[in-house]
């Protein structure tokens, strides 16, 4: 079978690079010369573990290629998979500019039976807008196309692993033949598949990642109240987990969720029950507590250095969690502004992060060594949990500061060792 995916994000790269070693010919296409220029040299664009060498894989087997010819590509592909990217508007709708686009040139080269297969996050209703494009006036091509709504669950940082072992399939659609086709390609994975309406499995996709990101603010707020009474949310966090109607996982506190889908989907869903009158009032509010725990640090920095004016803040860590260059929506964005508001230098390290966090501050300093970045800092903020900030030489850091200070974003540290070795440590709702 042959598969044309367009759009070569996370998503799309990690849907076409899996597909491909499935045994399917797949072409990946993306507007972006570079891009394709990047991936016809077998190169990522962006950090994804894992990425790398199964594209190489693939491409040795000639199972993928990359090409920015969307309408030669349309043409001779019948199952095309849209992996487009849907930001948040200003009002906190999707734009959905980019799958409209991309319909239209699949409206002009419906040369045959063609079944399109929506991967991107769109709100509820936008499945049957597709079909209405494809359709055009007086519908007469209905026949000749079939809409799938196949939202994707993949996490940045475990895409791959996440497409090989998911947890569910959704498939979402009218046409018969369209999902017994779809059902196929997704013969392999060993897990539940669901097969239901484009609109039950557009809003899934949002009422999952909503209710994730529901749990997080849920858990920081507890940490917050656990500081004022002296516990540890991470104990309580455990207690809780056990019951499994409750479950143990998106229980970490910290310094609130980033990323490219959980604020922009809660946003959209948010818009979307606007749009039918229903003030979704649970989802304002975990937004707003997120917004308020991502700067959560300042408040502890300025209980422990009382004015920030000139002092030198570092931060470990940019991206919005590990094993990702990806800053959308980072927490440490936030707190940069903040920080810098408060005429405080800052000073920065990521493994991975640096170059995109150069376009959005490239007033601020940027070390490739934390222990460099420490050097006469007033206090550090972990803000990203990488697994090399655990293995951190605290010693070495210590006599580098002015200020033992260490606030620790994602509670990676153990506060009792922090202590023993003359840190001031502050976690997120520990004692
Ligand atoms: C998420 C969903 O998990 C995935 O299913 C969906 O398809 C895309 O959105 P992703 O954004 O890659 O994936 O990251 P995820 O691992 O879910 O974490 C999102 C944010 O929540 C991160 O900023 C992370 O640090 C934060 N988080 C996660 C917490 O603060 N606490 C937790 O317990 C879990």
């Amino acid at each position: 079978m042959k598969i044309c995916v367009i759009g070569t994000g996370y998503v799309g790269l990690t849907t076409g690079v899996c597909l491909a070693e499935s045994g399917f010919d797949v072409t990946c296409i993306d507007k972006d010369v570079n891009k394709i220029r990047q991936l016809n040299e077998g190169e990522v664009p962006f950090h994804e573990p894992g990425l790398d060498s199964l594209l190489k894989k693939v491409m040795v087997g000639k199972k993928i290629k990359f090409s920015n010819k969307i309408e030669s590509a349309i043409r001779s592909n019948d199952i095309i998979f849209i992996a487009v990217g849907t930001p948040s508007m200003e009002d906190g709708s999707a734009d959905l500019a980019a799958v409209f686009e991309v319909a239209k040139s699949i409206k002009k080269n419906l040369n045959a039976f063609k079944i399109l297969v929506i991967k991107s996050t769109v709100p509820v209703g936008t499945n049957k807008k597709v079909a209405a494009i494809l359709a055009g006036r007086g519908g007469k091509s209905k026949t000749r196309f079939a809409v799938i709504s196949n939202p994707e669950f993949l996490r940045q940082g475990k895409a791959l692993a996440d497409y090989k072992n998911p947890h569910r399939i959704v498939i979402g659609g009218t046409n018969q033949r369209a999902i017994d086709v779809i059902m196929k390609v997704y013969a392999g994975c060993h897990c539940p598949l669901i097969v239901t309406s484009p609109e039950n499995a557009e809003i899934i996709k949002y009422a999952s990642n909503s209710f994730l990101a529901m749990k997080i603010s849920y858990i920081n707020e507890v940490a917050n109240i656990c500081e004022r009474y002296n516990a540890d949310i991470r104990e309580v966090a455990a207690g809780m987990g056990l019951d499994p109607r409750i479950g143990d996982r998106f229980l970490e506190a910290g310094i609130g969720f980033g990323g490219s889908c959980f604020p922009k989907d809660m946003k959209a869903l948010v818009h979307f029950a606007d749009l039918v009158d229903y003030d979704f009032k649970l989802l304002k509010a975990a937004l707003a507590v997120n917004e308020r725990q991502k700067l959560l640090p300042v408040e502890k920095l300025k209980k422990n250095l009382g004015s920030l004016r000139g002092r030198t803040i570092g931060l470990l860590g940019l991206s919005f969690k590990a094993d990702t260059d990806d800053i959308r929506e980072a927490s440490s964005i936030a707190l940069i502004n903040c920080l810098l508001g408060e005429k405080v230098k800052v000073r920065v390290t990521d493994p991975r992060a640096e170059k995109n966090m150069k376009r959005l501050f490239p007033e601020i300093n940027y070390f490739d060594s934390p222990y460099e970045m420490a050097d006469g800092c007033d206090g550090l903020i972990l803000i990203t949990e990488w697994p090399e900030y655990s293995a951190l030489d605290f010693k070495r850091i210590k006599p580098k500061l002015k200020k033992p200070l260490l606030i620790d974003g994602r509670n990676l540290f153990d506060p009792k060792t922090m202590k023993k070795l003359g840190f001031i440590y502050e976690g997120i709702g520990r004692n």
